[in-house]
């Protein structure tokens, strides 16, 4: 499936729930979500239904999202059938790691051999300001044991300026002692993130090349995402950069999003999205269900418009509602 750009749409962000067990100072704060009722967010077997006619389409990679998907019961399950779809060739899942160890064993199971683990500072306290809760040795330990049963391990860190970008030099070292890869992302300025100072890539890098000598740019592209990567002949694993403010990767953008409310959107950015739910509760055909899911695909813009942070989309919104 193509954009109206010539992009390749071969990448499906599904957020199967909007509640999460951390309360991220810059996503839901302290309020949590709003409290909706679980007939309001699409059924696994309606997921499924959407998923099988995304595969049709030429989506190829499925990525599990929230909120924090492990807080739904039934998701490994879930993902496990959505594994075994014609087409699909890779699922993965974003967590915040606060449940994860538990379920490692079952995720292998399903097919699943990469995670997402979000975690924003190495250092207990600052982890508990920044996520509200005390789950920093939680989400350590199954990071550790996510490494030990070989799944490839990606570690995002969002940079808050004041708050902690003290810890980017650990989060190098970390990387370079594991084989894991660390991502600093830019944070952007969705809902309550618009209150805090973003801290730059390029920042970052120098940074970072403090600590460790002969830092190159592996040149690959990893996965789906719009991260350049680099490493140096020490390290064991990789540092990432996903510079969503200051770096425009929107030429390949191959990703739409699915909302745990069944509304599609062709652009985080965007205030346009698709209700999908609607169409399949108001009995539509897999034709109908594929022309809207085209459609939506069609009205992916060129690049997204973060820089404007007057924006209503944007200041109207979380990541936790659209799907990290
Ligand atoms: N900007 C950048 N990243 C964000 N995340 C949540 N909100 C934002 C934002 N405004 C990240 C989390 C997590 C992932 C799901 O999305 O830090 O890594
Ligand atoms: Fe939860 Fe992720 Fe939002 Fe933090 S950023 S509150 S872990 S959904």
């Amino acid at each position: 499936m193509k954009d109206s750009f010539g992009r390749e749409i071969d990448y499906l962000r599904l957020s199967v729930t909007d509640r999460c067990n951390l309360r991220c100072i810059y996503c839901m704060g302290e309020e949590g979500v709003e409290w909706k009722p679980h007939g309001e967010m699409l059924s696994f077997e309606e997921l499924e239904r959407l998923c099988v006619l995304f595969a049709a389409l030429g989506i190829q990679k499925i990525k599990i999202t929230g909120g924090e998907p492990l807080v739904k019961k039934g998701v490994v399950p879930f993902i496990m059938r959505v594994r075994r779809i014609p087409g699909i060739t890779d699922v993965t899942l974003t967590t915040n790691g606060v449940l994860l160890e538990d379920y490692l064993d079952d995720l292998a199971a399903a097919g699943v051999s990469s995670v997402n683990v979000s975690l924003d500072s190495l250092d207990r306290l600052v982890f508990q300001k920044l996520s509200g809760r005390d789950a920093f040795d939680r989400v350590s330990a199954a990071i550790h044991a996510a490494i030990r049963k070989n799944f490839r391990v990606k570690i995002n860190a969002a940079l808050l300026r004041g708050l902690n970008d003290e810890g980017i030099e650990d989060f190098a070292l970390f990387a370079r002692d594991n084989g894991v890869c660390v991502r600093f992302i830019e944070l952007m300025p969705l809902g309550a993130a618009s209150a805090y100072e973003m801290v730059s890539s390029g920042e970052v890098l120098q940074k970072v090349s403090r600590v460790i000598k002969d830092l190159a740019p592996t040149g690959e592209r990893q996965g789906n995402g719009p991260a350049v990567y680099y490493t140096s002949p020490g390290m064991k694993g990789k540092i990432g950069f996903i510079g969503a403010m200051s770096s425009c990767f929107c030429t390949t953008c191959n990703r739409l999003r699915l909302d745990c409310l069944g509304r599609l959107k062709p652009c985080l950015s965007s205030g346009l999205s698709r209700d999908l739910k609607a169409l399949v509760r108001g009995g539509a055909d897999d034709a109908a269900l594929k022309e809207a899911i085209r459609e939506t695909a069609r009205l992916k813009p060129e690049a997204h418009i973060f820089a404007d942070r007057t924006n209503a989309a944007l200041r109207g919104t979380a990541m936790f509602k659209i799907g990290g």
